[in-house]
């Protein structure tokens, strides 16, 4: 049919009658990997709240831009990508080899759809790599076989949180960054977004569409906690955007934005 883009084929055993929140994700960010069900929740979604699409599109642009300075300004070569949906539309590997062709990536996700169906991308790539794990448990993220193939332990390494550290109290995100953290070398960049809005609503209007995961609004000074032993690189800690312009402004004071930062451990 003439005007009418083929819908692609879903890797074999996943099933795409039931929605799922990576492929949803992969919608807004306006890439191909997600089918009817994913949209219309994408849909719905969109409904309740019209300011998600562009939401994660500037996350996603601050996760390449901060993976591709790292690369640039650090020489990191290998990332380990927690909580990483599908690594599609546009992919942080991507950014990170314009500056380092051969980066190494270990995207992690618990979500055994997100990690079938990013096996199915990745396969035949050689430096990328997908492995089923709860980011929570940096022991079982670091000793599986996976990483320890591919991360060189003795190198700095890219640590990447984006649009997940909303689903956890602050206080267990600093246990997990100090954790994450002290089991790399000096160096290495920390790369963090979460989800925050200074009033509640954004929030409660999805919660009748999409109530998966329990959400925390972090405070700015809680925000900075995760950052304990690194150096904020400029512009500091910023709504996605301007970090990405390099610009350091207040930030938006109603609706839900990604609050954005990267550092170096000392
Ligand atoms: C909102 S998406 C973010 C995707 C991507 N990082 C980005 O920023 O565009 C959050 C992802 O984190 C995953 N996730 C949530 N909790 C997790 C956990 N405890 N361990 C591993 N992955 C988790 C979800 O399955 C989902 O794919």
């Amino acid at each position: 049919m003439i005007g009418v883009m083929p819908e692609t084929l879903p890797p074999p055993g996943i099933d795409v009658t039931k929605p799922n929140i990576a492929r949803v994700y992969d919608y807004w960010l306006g890439g191909k990997d997600n089918f009817a069900a994913d949209r219309k929740l994408a849909e719905q979604l969109l409904a309740l709240d019209p300011g998600m699409r562009d939401l994660v599109r500037g996350n996603r642009q601050f996760l390449c831009a901060a993976s591709a300075r790292a690369a640039r300004q650090g020489g990191i070569s290998q990332f380990l990508d927690l909580g990483a949906g599908l690594p599609v539309s546009p992919a942080v590997h991507d950014a990170a080899r314009d500056v380092i062709p051969d980066a190494r990536f270990i995207y992690v996700d618990d979500d055994p759809v997100a990690v079938l169906h990013t096996e199915a991308l990745l396969s035949g790539t050689t430096g990328l790599e997908s492995i089923r794990a709860d980011l929570t448990d940096p022991d079982a993220v670091l000793t599986d076989p996976v990483t320890t193939s591919a991360l060189d332990v003795d190198q700095p390494v890219g640590i990447i949180l984006g649009s997940v550290g909303h689903f956890l109290p602050a206080t267990r995100m600093r246990e997990l960054t100090g954790a994450y953290l002290s089991r790399v070398k000096a160096g290495s960049w920390l790369i963090i977004s979460v989800g925050r809005a200074e009033d509640d609503d954004p929030e409660q209007n999805l919660k009748p569409a999409y109530t998966a995961a329990q959400t925390y609004r972090h405070s700015p000074e809680d925000f900075a906690s995760f950052f304990a032993g690194t150096d904020i690189v400029p512009p500091g800690l910023a709504a996605a955007r301007a970090w990405v312009a390099g610009v350091t402004e207040q930030v938006p004071s109603a609706g839900l934005f990604m609050h954005c930062g990267a550092g170096i451990k000392r």
